[in-house]
């Protein structure tokens, strides 16, 4: 499967980006950095500096929006930095990549490879949905056409993680994230509903430990970092939100799944909410999947262990 990640990254699209390259049957053809997590460019340069570090350096990675719909800027807020670190990847400290930035933008990288690819292409979006609903807006038909679009983001049926409604990457790019599930674009949504039951403890990293590279120490200093940070409530366990909406795109029929057409509110005390689209409900065709159910421990034990063998390959 050809795939290109759309990251905010953050530390668990680090884990979602090497669990791409450990899996053999993932032809990782580029990578979008967008704001989020942290800013356009920290996100850009995680991306170049993480793809060196994992012996991908051919990979492109490009810029993706650096501000929400309707806003003129975006700065990550404290709830970014206390779970993701001050520079997105738990203040792990990595050489810089010596490659550069590509000069085309995420969302015109996306519909290029779209026209190109179409159904062998799958999309996977891991941040706020703009660059998404960017590549939607510019060339609808071509992003029809392809295999797979999946989503990290949204909670139909838990509370959000920013507000008592809204998931994270859906609160910070609200009118997007409309735009794409309103699109009518069949779209996979793992959002919190899922990814909440996928969560890694120290002793999943076991065989990350073993392994002596610079790859391996990095991703251990950030999963320590995540999965003692990404609770509010200082409970230790961190979900891997990102890598799940990976693995919705290469194994859908591991996942239970609520067909539903679905809105986002963009206003109010319920801003980037994900809900079921009212004046959609009689429509029998349905264009969202929303994950509601996966086989956590194994999906966590397949994860890892894709992982600790890809580190451990020379
Ligand atoms: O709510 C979890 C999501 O927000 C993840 O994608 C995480 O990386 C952040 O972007
Ligand atoms: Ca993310």
């Amino acid at each position: 499967m050809k795939l290109i990640l759309d990251l905010d990254t953050g530390i668990d699209d680090a884990l979602a980006l090497a669990y791409a390259l450990a899996l053999p049957q993932v032809e990782l053809i580029g990578v979008g950095g967008c704001f989020g997590n942290v800013t356009r460019d920290r996100s850009v340069q995680n991306n170049l500096d993480l793809l060196a570090l994992f012996g991908a350096p051919e990979v492109p990675v490009c810029p993706g929006a650096d501000h929400p719909w309707g806003a003129d800027g975006y700065r990550p807020g404290d709830f970014k930095y206390r779970v993701h670190g001050e520079n997105g990847i738990g203040n792990v400290l990595l050489p810089a990549a010596g490659g550069r930035a590509c000069e085309t933008p995420a969302a015109r990288f996306l519909v290029e490879a779209a026209r190109r690819w179409g159904g062998e292409l799958a999309v996977v979006a891991t941040g706020p949905l703009t660059d998404l609903a960017d590549a939607i807006r510019l060339d609808r038909a071509a992003m029809a056409s392809v295999g797979a679009i999946s989503v990290m983001g949204g909670a139909l049926t838990v509370p959000g993680n920013r507000t008592p409604f809204a998931e994270a990457n859906i609160c910070d790019d609200p009118a997007a994230a409309k735009y794409v599930f309103e699109s009518g674009l069949p779209v996979t949504m793992v959002g919190l509903d899922v990814t909440l039951q996928t969560k890694i403890v120290g002793a999943d990293l076991a065989r990350w430990r073993q392994v002596e590279s610079p790859a391996a120490a990095a991703l251990v200093g950030m999963s320590e970092y995540y999965y003692t940070n990404e609770s509010e409530t200082g409970e230790i366990g961190g979900a891997i939100h990102d890598p799940l909406a990976l693995e919705a795109a290469l194994c859908p029929g591991a996942f239970s799944v609520l067909p539903i057409n679905l809105t986002v509110e963009t206003e109010g005390p319920g801003r980037g909410r994900t809900i079921g689209d009212p004046a959609l409900l009689g429509r029998p065709e349905k264009t969202t999947r929303v994950c509601v159910g996966v086989g956590a421990a194994a999906f966590v034990a397949k994860f890892c262990g894709a992982i600790a063998d890809w580190l451990g390959r020379d």
